[in-house]
This record gives C-alpha cells, sequence and structure tokens, in this order.
C-alpha cells in the first residue's frame, strides 16, 4: 500500500485545497464537524498548500505522537529551515517550552516540572482547586443573579486556573491574576496557523511581558525565599525558572479555560445535563470526557519527521511537516460510534485531548480536577443557567479559544 496517495494528485489538488481552506476557516466544533467528516473522506494524509500533511485518523495521530521518528518543530528546526523565525518573542519563549523541544533538551526541561508539580498538582487538586473553584462559582452566581447575565470567560474560565496555579506556586498577590491570565491566552495565539500580523504582535508582546514578570518574581524570591516552589526554582535555576513558569501559565491556562467554558456551553445549551450532574455522583467525569473528545482544547499538533518514516500507508520522507487533528481523530468513525452524537455515555476510549508518549500532558489531573469541581458547583449553583447570547470564538481551528459566553438564568 505504500506510496498510494489517497488523493490523486491531479484530480483532487485544488479539492484538497479548499478542503483546507474550509478547515481553516471553521473555529466551532459544529462547523468543524462536516469539514472532519470531509477530511476522513478524502483519506488519512490531506497534503496541505504549504507543503504539509493533515493527520485525520485516529490511528494516525497516535502513531505521531507514539512514534520517536516525530520531532517538534524545535528551535533548531527552526534555525534550519524558517529563517527570521527569533523576530516572534513568542515563538522563541514557547520554544523554550518543553511542549517545542526534543530528547536531551525536553528531558531537561520537563524533569524539574515532573518532579516538582506531579506530587503538589495532587495535593493541589485536593487542597486549593476545592476552594477556589467554590470562591469563582459562587462569584459569578451572585453576579449573574445581580445583573441578570455575564461573561463566564473573564470572570470564571481565565482566572480560575491562573489562580491554582498562582497558588500552586506561590506567586505573590501583587501579580495581578486577569492580567496574568490575559497574556497567557494572547501568547499562546500565536500557535494557530497563519496567524495575522496583529495576532501575532500582541503574542509577542505578551511573551515579554510574561517574562519581565517572571523575571521580577524570581528575583524577589531568590533574595527571600519563601519556602514555595517559586522559591526552590528561584535557587536551583534562575535562567531556567523563567522558562517553568511561562510553560506552566502557557500550557496551563488557555486549555483549562477552553474546557470551562465548553463544559458550561454544554451545560447551558443541552438540557438535562445539569439534573444527571446533581443527581449522578460520576456524571462530571463522563461529561469531561465527552466535552474533551467533542471539542479538545488543543485540536492540533504539530511535528516533523526525523527520518524517513510511514504513516497512513504511506511512505514519507525526513523533513515531512504533520498536523496531527485531534479534533478529527475524536470524530473518527472507525473508534467512535456515531461520532457526532454527544454522548456522556459512550464507552470511555483513549482520548488524545492530553496528547500521548513523550509529551503526556503534566497537567492533565489538575485541569480534569478543576472541570469536575467547576461542574459540580456550576451545575448546583446556577440551575437553569442558559445562554444569554452566543458564545464568540477566536477565528482558527487549531485551537478551542471561546473569548466571550455570556450566561443568564431561565
Ligand atoms: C484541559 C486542559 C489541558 C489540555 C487539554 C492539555 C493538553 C495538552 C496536550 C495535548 C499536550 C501535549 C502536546 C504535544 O504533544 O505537543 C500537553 C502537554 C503539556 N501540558 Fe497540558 N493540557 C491541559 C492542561 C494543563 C495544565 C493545567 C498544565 C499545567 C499545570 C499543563 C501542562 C502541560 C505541560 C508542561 C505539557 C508539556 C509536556 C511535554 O512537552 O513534555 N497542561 N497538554
Amino acid at each position: 500500500m505504500l506510496n498510494t496517495p489517497t488523493l490523486d494528485a491531479r484530480r483532487d489538488s485544488r479539492s484538497a485545497a479548499g478542503l483546507v481552506r474550509r478547515w481553516r476557516q471553521a473555529s466551532d466544533p459544529q462547523e468543524l464537524a462536516g469539514v472532519y467528516d470531509e477530511l476522513h473522506v478524502a483519506g488519512p494524509l490531506v497534503p496541505t498548500p504549504w507543503n504539509a500533511l493533515l493527520v485525520t485518523g485516529y490511528e494516525d495521530c497516535r502513531q505521531v505522537f507514539a512514534d520517536r521518528t516525530w520531532l517538534t518543530l524545535s528551535a533548531r528546526w527552526r534555525d534550519a529551515h524558517r529563517p527570521g523565525w527569533r523576530a516572534s518573542a513568542s515563538t522563541v519563549a514557547l520554544c523554550e517550552t518543553p511542549l517545542q523541544q526534543d530528547p536531551p533538551e525536553h528531558t531537561k526541561r520537563r524533569s524539574p516540572l515532573t518532579a516538582a508539580l506531579a506530587p503538589r498538582a495532587v495535593r493541589a487538586a485536593a487542597e486549593l482547586v476545592g476552594p477556589l473553584a467554590a470562591e469563582h462559582v459562587r462569584a459569578f452566581a451572585d453576579r449573574v443573579r445581580r445583573d441578570g447575565a455575564a461573561d463566564l470567560v473573564p470572570a470564571l474560565c481565565h482566572p480560575l486556573p491562573t489562580a491554582v496555579l498562582a497558588g500552586l506556586l506561590g506567586l505573590p498577590p501583587e501579580v495581578d491574576r486577569a492580567w496574568l491570565a490575559a497574556e497567557s491566552v494572547a501568547m499562546v495565539r500565536v500557535e494557530e496557523l497563519g496567524s495575522p500580523p496583529s495576532v501575532v504582535r500582541r503574542a509577542d508582546e505578551a511573551a515579554a511581558a510574561q517574562l519581565a514578570c517572571y523575571d521580577r518574581v524570581l528575583a524577589e524570591r531568590a533574595g527571600r525565599p519563601a519556602g514555595d516552589l517559586l522559591s526552590r526554582w528561584a535557587a536551583e535555576d534562575p535562567a531556567g525558572a523563567r522558562h517553568l513558569l511561562l510553560t506552566l501559565f502557557s500550557a496551563g491556562v488557555p486549555t483549562t479555560a477552553a474546557l470551562l467554558a465548553s463544559l458550561a456551553l454544554a451545560l447551558s445549551t443541552r438540557p438535562g445535563l445539569g439534573e444527571r450532574t446533581r443527581q449522578e455522583p460520576d456524571f462530571a467525569d463522563r461529561l469531561t470526557d465527552e466535552v474533551l473528545r467533542w471539542d479538545p482544547p488543543g485540536r492540533v499538533v504539530t511535528r516533523v519527521a526525523a527520518a524517513d518514516t510511514e504513516l497512513g500507508g504511506r511512505a514519507l520522507p525526513a523533513g515531512q511537516v504533520v498536523h496531527a487533528l485531534l479534533g478529527a481523530a475524536h470524530r473518527d468513525p472507525r473508534l467512535f460510534k456515531d461520532p457526532h452524537t454527544f454522548d456522556p455515555y459512550r464507552d470511555p476510549h483513549r482520548l488524545l485531548a492530553f496528547g500521548a508518549g513523550l509529551h503526556y500532558c503534566l497537567g492533565a489531573h489538575l485541569a480534569r480536577t478543576q472541570a469536575t469541581a467547576f461542574l459540580r458547583l456550576f451545575a448546583r449553583e446556577l440551575p437553569g443557567a442558559r445562554l444569554a447570547g452566543a458564545p464568540v470564538r477566536q477565528p482558527g481551528p487549531s485551537m478551542t479559544d471561546i473569548t466571550r459566553l455570556p450566561i443568564t438564568l431561565s
């Protein structure tokens, strides 16, 4: 089967380009569902006009995560293939996170996060998340009752995961949480394929502002240790610590915020989910899984082949860039029966929402804990929550990025 293209080059290059264009113009999961269907029909690997391939199926996406042939678009790769890329401060900053690194750099940057964050995250999940989620949900419910409606994104989706990470690290209270959340979200928007210059400029400013802030707090903690994670990182590796902070906020805030918004959207638009969340002890976990399948916060992971390899029944040369479409993988009919049916009771499958293999998400447990705590509180404090207007999304198919979610009570 090797080298048998599923899209005949002559016949279909134009239709593939049209399909890729439709994919790039979609951002709503409903809209994307139709495009994912077309992509599955077009084949496991769909060529893009920029010489990359979209990987559409679940097993192939999983292989891209698991197979060590597939490397990140690291600083080394960009130096060789993307002249001028260092002009973007946000891309440079993201290449200092393990997300855009391969061994040995990856191992070095990931290990302090694994060592320090994993045990603390488990404790934090119990000690921090419950009270913070309760405080945020109750304040939001009061506001909705007082004003008739309120936007959940700035009031809760951004601040809650920021407050959790700030608590975990021991970030001083003078660092404005709302500001930090907005900067974290603005920075990762550089990852959307073909971001316009205004988005890249804003992302670059956000990277520089965050790093300046982290340098200030690390210098302060180096001078006056406070027995927290921040102080430990400031003492152990002052130069690397700024990148650890940037990793946590850029990997943890936009993703968790997207999940919280998608969960609230589900509760506010699908009758019966709130009641089941209140009645059934494990329903919050099921609903979280189904929302992560339906619309994963990160929908695309990009890799490059380090050597000649095979994927989707084709031989691919070293240097081939692929975009693994997690969103499409989660709608793969070979794995998910009736993939466009929203069903929290479906059999649990190995979701790819938190990745797999070497780069598997270090914050998965923390994110899930926030999601289920939020769901239970939201269902209890805001029974009868409804949308007060259409949700607004940042354009682009690569990430779930809900910028406005007005909620009212029926
Ligand atoms: C719903 C929330 C979240 C989702 C959907 C998510 C998703 C992901 C995915 C897909 C990856 C792998 C990316 C790749 O292979 O290129 C990843 C990696 C990572 N995530 Fe998360 N994440 C979430 C929350 C968090 C949180 C709360 C934290 C921090 C506390 C975090 C920290 C990380 C880190 C440090 C990595 C990089 C691991 C590495 O490259 O070795 N994530 N995440």
